[in-house]
């Protein structure tokens, strides 16, 4: 028996080159796992009418961890439109597999770890060193959302909320509202995951990303709880800035910050600006993680331009990959992996389109693998 059960789930498009590399550098490793193929994306919401089918669901209540390539999603009129006819006008609804997952496992913490390997000609400085803590199940993410908007919700509002009053008299199909809803405990255990995460690993501080001064009730709760928890880790520095000028100050100067902590979208934006900082969509990883399960993937998406074309750089999902071996604990395997790209890209022989080089997907997982 192996040791570890790995949901593998390629998704669609790019998926499964990424993934089909990312295999290659695994083996290298005598990584010792079963690999259980699940299916999910855009195939299955053709044909079945649901990209993230119950087995699929039922697979990752039964492993250790999982390995996710990417999917294709659609906006839900679009979606309808792809259905296979005898699914059509049966009034399903596309919903995002990645948000169900993490809303269904409660995979509260996404963590994006953002490092400059150096010699990656994509650096847009040498040297960053970040490590972004998104919250993964709550804020604008909630799924609470209405348009047209229910009558019933508009008196309520009417009766409620003074602000509410410059759009009481709209007709109800002229306007529509995306809930953002931040609990206490959600809130808590985000920001407890970064400080804890920083103590752990020796990191200087912690930066606390939110609109508070705008967005009152949610944001507001967000950044009080930070200064609550920042109390219990002393020996960690801290501060907190709003949304668009930590987008700035990242720019501007990324060596200032270490761990960042933030509601959903927020840390969704950040975590793209510092992915870009650092070579891009071919190196952003992260992992999807709660208390049971945890499931690890690139940042990108399904890029269906460049599907089955082996062009793309699998070095984000390896990244992923290495990020899925420290979660179980295999920290020797995790450091010779993370050596292994960082060698690869210091010596610069192989590298894939973005990074100006001609290497195919699987030339970079092979080179990657030979370095092991
Ligand atoms: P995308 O990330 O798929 O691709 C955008 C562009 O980035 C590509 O055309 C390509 O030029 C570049 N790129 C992406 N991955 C790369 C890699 N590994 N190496 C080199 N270059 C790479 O984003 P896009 O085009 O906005 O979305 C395509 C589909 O993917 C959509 O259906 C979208 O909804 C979905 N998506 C899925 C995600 C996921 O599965 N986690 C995340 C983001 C988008
Ligand atoms: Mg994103």
């Amino acid at each position: 028996m192996s040791t570890y059960r790995i949901a593998w789930l390629p998704g669609d498009g790019i998926g499964n080159d990424v993934m089909e590399a990312t295999k290659i550098v695994l083996d290298a490793l005598k990584f010792d796992a079963e690999y259980i193929h699940g299916d999910i994306g855009w195939d299955f919401w053709c044909k079945e009418g649901d990209a993230f089918p119950a087995r699929t669901i039922e697979l990752l209540g039964k492993v250790d961890a999982s390995l996710f390539g990417a999917i294709t999603s659609k906006p839900v009129k679009a979606a309808e439109t792809e259905l296979v006819p005898e699914l059509k006008g049966k009034g399903l609804i596309y919903r995002s597999p990645i948000v169900r997952m993490r809303q269904l496992f409660d995979l509260y913490t996404c963590l994006r770890p953002i490092k400059a390997y150096p010699g990656n000609p994509l650096n847009f400085k040498e040297g960053v060193d970040l490590v972004v803590f998104r919250e993964n199940t709550e804020d604008l993410y909630c799924g609470v959302e209405f348009n047209p908007v229910p009558a019933e919700l508009a008196e309520t509002l009417t009766r409620l909320s003074k602000p509410f009053a410059a759009f009481k008299d709209l007709p109800l199909d002229q306007y529509a509202i995306s809930t953002k809803i931040n609990t206490r405990q959600g809130c808590e255990r985000i920001i407890r995951a970064a400080f804890e995460f920083a103590a752990k690993f020796g990191r200087k501080k912690v930066t606390c990303v939110h609109k508070a001064n705008v967005v009152r009730a949610t944001d507001g709760l967000f950044l009080e709880i930070f200064k609550e928890v920042a109390k219990e880790f002393p020996g960690i520095a801290t501060d907190d800035a709003n949304i668009d000028a930590m987008c700035m100050w990242l720019l501007k100067n990324p060596f200032n910050y270490d761990v960042l902590v933030a509601p959903n979208l927020y840390g969704d934006i950040i975590s793209d600006l510092c992915a870009q900082m650092v070579g891009g969509l071919g190196f952003g990883c992260s992992g999807n993680i709660g208390e049971k399960l945890a499931v690890f993937e690139p940042t990108h998406g399904s890029a269906p331009k460049y599907a089955g074309l082996y062009k793309t750089n699998p070095i984000a999902t390896i990244l992923a990959a290495k990020m899925m071996l420290d979660w179980l604990g295999e920290k020797a395997m995790a450091v010779r992996l993370e050596a292994a790209v960082a060698g690869v890209i210091a010596e610069g022989a192989v590298r894939t389109y973005d990074m100006g080089g001609n290497a195919s997907t699987l030339d970079m997982a092979r080179a990657i693998a030979d370095k092991l």
